[in-house]
């Protein structure tokens, strides 16, 4: 039995996946810590067990480890399957697993694209349509979908199909938030800004000016943001003061001066590189 009311998450199961490691593990931090249980979805089973063992021995709470690849053939309807078979309801979904390929297009890995592509925007709606319908049934439920600040712009240089799938994230969200009005299911999309996580690093994202300039935020503010947006139903949650403002501007018309502030945030680090590099 389950009860997702206000901002009481008690007791529910709440599915995190990428929840091994930045932003998703300070998620299962913020859900661990109000008595919910949890199901981690991610490919290091090293790191799956290393944040099950610390959530379960500081919470107290029950954590589920499932290690896949979700860009895989099949990886989706997999975790699903997984999930069933130990008997799981699934009461808060969380989207957050994604990943990112900085760098030229023109240059760009074409299989790394895709699989980017993959994650951020097929494995977030078909997980979505997997466990939606048994929280509409329930008239009970929660999906948080981790998007970016990018999403509020449409469109940035050197790494223009990313932020197009995190449009994407915030449109769907948007979409089915007006959709579910009424069933006691709620959606969020989740806008950070820069955090501080191995995404950064790993993307090579570092030097880019959006990096480099504006503060990040530690992923459990972000987290934290997070939670409580969800718990509330709000259709949207963008941590930190200046990420907000940013945001905003996103949002006024006409959309080309905020397109201009963001074409200038996202230059190119290096001109001359030779490929774009991404991260999970
Ligand atoms: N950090 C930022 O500045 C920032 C800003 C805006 C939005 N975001 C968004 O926040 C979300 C979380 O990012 P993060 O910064 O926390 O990144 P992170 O620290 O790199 O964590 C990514 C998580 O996703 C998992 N993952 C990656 N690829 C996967 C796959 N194919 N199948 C299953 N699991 C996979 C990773 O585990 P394995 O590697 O073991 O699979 C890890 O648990 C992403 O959607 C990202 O786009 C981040």
């Amino acid at each position: 039995m389950s009860t997702i009311t206000g901002s009481n998450a008690d007791r529910s199961t709440v599915l995190i996946t990428g929840g091994s490691k930045g932003i998703g593990l300070e998620l299962a931090k913020q859900f661990a810590m109000r008595g919910c249980n949890l199901v981690l979805a991610a490919r290091s089973e090293t790191d799956l067990e290393h944040a099950a063992k610390q959530l379960e021995s500081e919470n107290g709470c029950r954590v589920s480890i499932c290690p896949l690849d979700l860009t895989a053939d099949g990886g989706v309807n997999e975790l699903y399957r997984q999930v069933g078979e130990m008997g799981i309801q699934v009461d808060i979904l969380v989207n957050n697993a994604g990943a990112g390929d900085v760098g030229p297009f023109a240059e760009s890995d074409l299989n790394r694209q895709l699989a980017m592509l993959q994650l951020n925007i097929v494995v977030l709606t078909a997980l979505t349509r997997l466990f939606l319908p048994g929280m509409i049934e329930r008239g009970n439920g929660r999906i948080l979908n981790v998007a970016s600040l990018a999403a509020y712009f449409s469109g940035g240089a050197n790494w223009a199909s990313y932020v197009a799938s995190k449009h994407y994230v915030l449109a769907f969200t948007r979409g089915l938030a007006s959709e579910l009005s009424g069933t006691g299911v709620r959606i969020t999309a989740l806008c950070p800004g820069p955090t501080a996580t191995g995404f950064v690093g790993e993307a090579g994202a570092g030097d880019m000016p959006i990096y480099r300039w504006m503060p990040k935020l530690s992923p459990s503010k972000v987290a934290e943001a997070g939670y409580r947006a969800a718990m509330a139903g709000r259709t949207t949650a963008t941590p930190g003061l200046l990420n907000k403002l940013f945001a905003f501007l996103g949002e006024l018309p006409p959309r080309t001066v905020a397109q201009s502030v963001f074409g200038f945030l996202s230059r190119n680090p290096s001109p001359g590189s030779t490929g774009s590099r991404r991260v999970s």
